[in-house]
């Protein structure tokens, strides 16, 4: 057949191919990736997903910092197994606001995507603090030394400032109440009025039960907002996509 024999051309020089299966890996590649470039129009904008209080995202700086996800997953996939175990799949949106994601690759403990109300505070103290003495199989490392490392705060404005460029929502209001917001939420007796409806559904605890603000403090927040903030009796997802 005349149409083989030229594709016999095709295959007996090696040059040609080369030139010519490039051609087709790069007009290929471009169909499946230039579309991700708008990724606006590819995560559904989900009721009740806010940014960070300024002491979440503290704590999440501090999870990162520590490594919690080598070890941790935040991304609960959308098979059986998985949402018996933990709880309603991941939404996109429910990592919109997350600069770097935080899905890991690896669990050596469990996905911690909706962790948050699971325990008390002071059962994630405690475990922090000495894994053993609440779970006595565990292998997690000991944070205890996070309890003596107290946050001043100073950069909050700075890391809201830093994700607000690169597309988090905060206002400027967000921004001008961060020092105070930051220091409300570690205290049950001041005035919430104002980080609460800034931040639905924020945690406000003195966590490691000692004043002033530790980085246990704000990791604990930061663990008890986690997969919290979309209501899951009255979600539904966007059909139309
Ligand atoms: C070396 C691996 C490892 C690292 C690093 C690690 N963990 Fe864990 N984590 C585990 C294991 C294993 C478990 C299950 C046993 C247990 O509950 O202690 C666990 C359990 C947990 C749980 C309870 C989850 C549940 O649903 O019961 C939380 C919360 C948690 N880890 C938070 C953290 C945080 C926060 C960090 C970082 C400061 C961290 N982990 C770092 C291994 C790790």
């Amino acid at each position: 057949m005349a149409f083989l024999d030229k594709h016999k051309a095709i295959e007996t020089h090696a040059t040609l191919l080369l030139v010519l299966s490039f051609l087709v890996v790069t007009i290929g590649g471009l169909v499946q990736i230039v579309p991700l470039f708008y990724l606006q129009n590819t995560i559904e904008n989900v009721e009740g997903v806010r940014p960070y209080s300024p002491l979440e995202l503290a704590g999440r700086e501090i999870y990162i910092r520590e490594g919690c996800y080598v070890c941790h997953s935040q991304m609960i996939r959308p098979m059986r197994d998985e949402v018996e175990r933990y709880g309603h799949y991941s939404l996109a949106a429910e990592s919109q606001y997350d600069h770097p994601f935080q899905w890991g690759s690896k669990r050596t403990g469990p996905d911690l995507a909706r962790v948050g109300g699971k325990y008390s505070n002071l059962w994630h103290v405690e475990h922090l603090t000495n894994p053993e003495a609440v779970v006595p199989e565990s292998v997690m490392p000991k944070y205890g030394f996070l309890l003596d490392r107290p946050l001043d705060g100073k950069y909050i404005l700075d890391s809201m400032k830093a994700n607000k460029l690169v597309g988090v929502p905060y206002t400027d209001e967000d921004l001008a109440n961060a020092q105070a917001d930051f220091a409300a939420q570690v205290d049950p007796d001041a005035d919430t009025t104002g980080l609460m409806a800034r931040y639905p559904k924020a945690v406000v605890a003195n966590f490691d039960g000692v004043a002033g603000v530790s980085e246990m403090d704000a990791l604990v927040a930061y663990l008890q907002v986690l997969g919290t903030m979309v209501d899951f009796s009255t979600f539904k997802p966007d059909a139309s996509r």
